[in-house]
């Protein structure tokens, strides 16, 4: 069965990367979730997808220029007026806290590290994961595949998994060689071919943003391991008719 990650929780819902947002995709029956880490000036991991606060807070600047006690003050639910006043920038911590107490529920941390190099993000990542003992519930991913080599290096039972966009040639093969048992492509950039190849080399293959309900059948179809989806609800739906279908 392809499983479903509501990705940044049920970002087309909700205000993205809050607790509201992951609350929403557990309600409606997704297998996981995905989030974004960013790190403070004073070194403590807070989920958010931008390099700045801007685009989804009242506040500005960087967060790496920002203690955290800044952040918590900021109201992330700029875009969902329904929300306004309701949604913190959570920290890492607070999330999976919250997913370890959810039996069987799964968490992507992708690591954002491609434009700040945020020093001992992956250690202080790998820590917290192992605090809450959920080696087995989590994916860590990246555009920067070197984060992605030295997560394994520091963790040998924590799954990484590689982002990438275009065509990159036998992705299947340079997992492998970069110790990673995911792939995490965009979803133009996957076809029958990767996902069988990848599946045969226990590689699995997990695309975003698949918000069309087209593309999910698509994946559906073609057992891919699982997608990421701003509209976990409608994939959910969507998974349903695809099973009574059979
Ligand atoms: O992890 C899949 C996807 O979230 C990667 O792109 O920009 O939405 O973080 P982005
Ligand atoms: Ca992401």
């Amino acid at each position: 069965m392809t499983l479903i990650f509501g990705h940044r929780g049920s970002a087309g819902t909700s205000p993205e990367n809050t607790m509201l947002s992951f609350l929403a995709a557990n309600q409606a029956g997704a297998d996981g979730i995905e989030l974004d880490v960013q790190m403070t000036k004073d070194g403590e991991l807070v989920v958010i997808h931008d390099e700045t606060v801007d685009r989804t807070t009242d506040g500005s600047g960087f967060v790496k220029d920002l203690f955290l006690a800044d952040i918590l003050k900021l109201d992330a639910s700029y875009k969902f007026p329904d929300f306004l006043g309701k949604a913190q920038i959570p920290t890492l911590e607070e999330v999976l806290k919250w997913v370890a107490a959810l039996p069987s529920f799964l968490v992507n941390i992708e690591l954002k590290n491609g434009i700040v190099d945020y020093p001992m993000i992956e250690e202080k990542t790998i820590e917290l994961v192992q605090k809450y003992s959920l080696e087995k519930r989590t994916i860590l991913s990246s555009f920067n595949h070197y984060s992605l080599v030295k997560c394994s290096e520091l963790s040998r039972e924590i799954e990484t998994a590689i982002l990438y966009v275009e065509g990159l040639y036998k992705p299947w093969e340079y997992a492998k060689q970069v110790g990673a048992a995911g792939l995490h492509p965009h979803y133009l950039a996957v076809n029958h071919t990767i996902i069988e190849s990848s599946k045969s080399y226990q590689v699995a293959v997990r695309p975003f943003t698949v918000n069309e309900e087209k593309w999910m059948q698509d994946l559906f179809e073609n057992e891919c391991t699982a997608f990421f989806t701003d509209f976990p609800e409608k994939a959910v739906e969507e998974r349903i008719k695809y099973t009574e279908k059979e």
